[in-house]
């Protein structure tokens, strides 16, 4: 064998025989909404010395794709309101130059799209996923509390000038917007975007009741499926995501559904705070500190040993439930925190 070969570097593997290639990390815990089912309307956000410098945020991800990482997602928080966030993308974007990573991506809530949609592809970012509830401007102010849809739509229409394919997702709340998933499919499609619906999840405690906003995705594929044919698709994200394209439109639809269906069994993916806490699992406390070795040391030995002990202890999965009587929040921590 060459002495100069680079050493093969085990892959991440936990206990169940995944192999973990995905990691979502999320560079903020602030976002300029506050969407009701997400964030309560006061947060305490977290002091700026806790949270990774974008420097740490790159050293934290170039260790993931070191390690078998191939499939990066940016979010919050929103992550376009992070200062000079686009320095983070044009460092990571030279894993794309070197093929060691495939996929560099972001969920965002598009209210800055209009400004970055450009620099994003120009990164080599090829896809987004951008969230959007309601088309109607009232219920867009309602369910967000402090956005504007027309700029998001303005977002969309950039990012699809820049050439990135885009995906919408809806959070599907009972009575808000399940009146509206006909429409909000047609506008998709013929936009050329894929939509995804995801059920509501019980993380952090936020104003509203989980119950009241809970509808099971299982009944709204009933409603949808009396007014389109869903002809199973055999695509895949790589994500929890089941597809369906959608006959009528052309277009494909997919439902996220952590509830009524647990799709643990083949998960790929860990998420990373940006205070450097790596959850091995959305739904569960357990959780490794990968901010202590990161500061601890210029090199990255400690910070690689703390990642690869963190997946050895991965759990089986979730176990969501939204009842009358059950607690409501599953875990302390808002989606925001953790990073959709
Ligand atoms: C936390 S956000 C972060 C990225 C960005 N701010 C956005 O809204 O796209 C990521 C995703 O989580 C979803 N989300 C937030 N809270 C949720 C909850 N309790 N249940 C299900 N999805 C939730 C949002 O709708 C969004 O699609
Ligand atoms: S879902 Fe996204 S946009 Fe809405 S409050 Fe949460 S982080 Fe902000």
């Amino acid at each position: 064998m060459n002495a100069f070969a680079p050493v093969a570097v085990p892959p991440l593997v936990d206990p169940f025989g995944r192999a973990i290639t995905y990691v979502r990390v999320s560079v903020t815990d602030r976002c300029d909404f506050r969407c009701a089912y997400c964030m309560s309307e006061d947060m305490n956000f977290l002091p700026k010395r806790d949270v990774l410098s974008l420097e740490e945020i790159d050293r934290l991800c170039s260790a993931f794709i070191r390690l078998g990482t191939r499939k990066l997602r940016i979010t919050g928080g929103e992550p376009l309101v992070r200062r000079d966030i686009m320095t983070l993308f044009a460092s990571l974007s030279r894993h794309l130059e070197s093929g060691a990573l495939e996929d560099l991506t972001l969920t965002t809530n598009g209210s800055q799209l209009a400004r970055y949609a450009a620099e994003l592809a120009d990164r080599g970012v090829r896809r987004i996923n951008v969230s959007l509830d309601t088309l109607d401007a009232a219920k867009f102010r309602e369910i967000t509390r402090w956005g504007d849809l027309d700029k998001v739509l303005a977002g969309l229409d950039a990012a699809t000038r820049a050439g990135l394919k885009v995906k919408i997702n809806v959070v599907a709340l009972k009575g808000f917007n399940d009146g509206e998933a006909v429409s909000l499919i047609e506008w998709a499609h013929g936009r050329g975007y894929d939509l995804t619906f995801i059920e509501v999840m019980p993380l952090g405690s936020v104003e509203k009741e989980r119950f009241d906003q809970y509808l099971p995705l299982t009944e709204l594929r009933a409603a949808l499926e009396a007014r389109f044919t869903l002809v199973p698709s055999l695509y895949a994200s790589g994500g929890p995501a089941r597809y369906f394209d959608v006959h009528e439109t052309g277009g494909r639809l997919g439902f996220i559904t952590p509830l009524t269906h647990n799709f643990c069994e083949s998960c790929n993916r860990v998420r990373v705070t940006c205070t450097g806490t790596l959850y091995m699992c959305l739904g569960q406390e357990d959780a490794a500190d990968l901010r202590a070795p990161l500061r601890r040391s210029p090199s990255d030995d400690l910070l690689e040993s703390a990642i690869r002990a963190a997946i050895a202890r991965k759990p089986k999965g979730h176990d969501f439930l939204i009842e009358r009587t059950g607690s409501h929040a599953s875990t302390g921590r808002h989606m925001s925190v953790t990073g959709g």
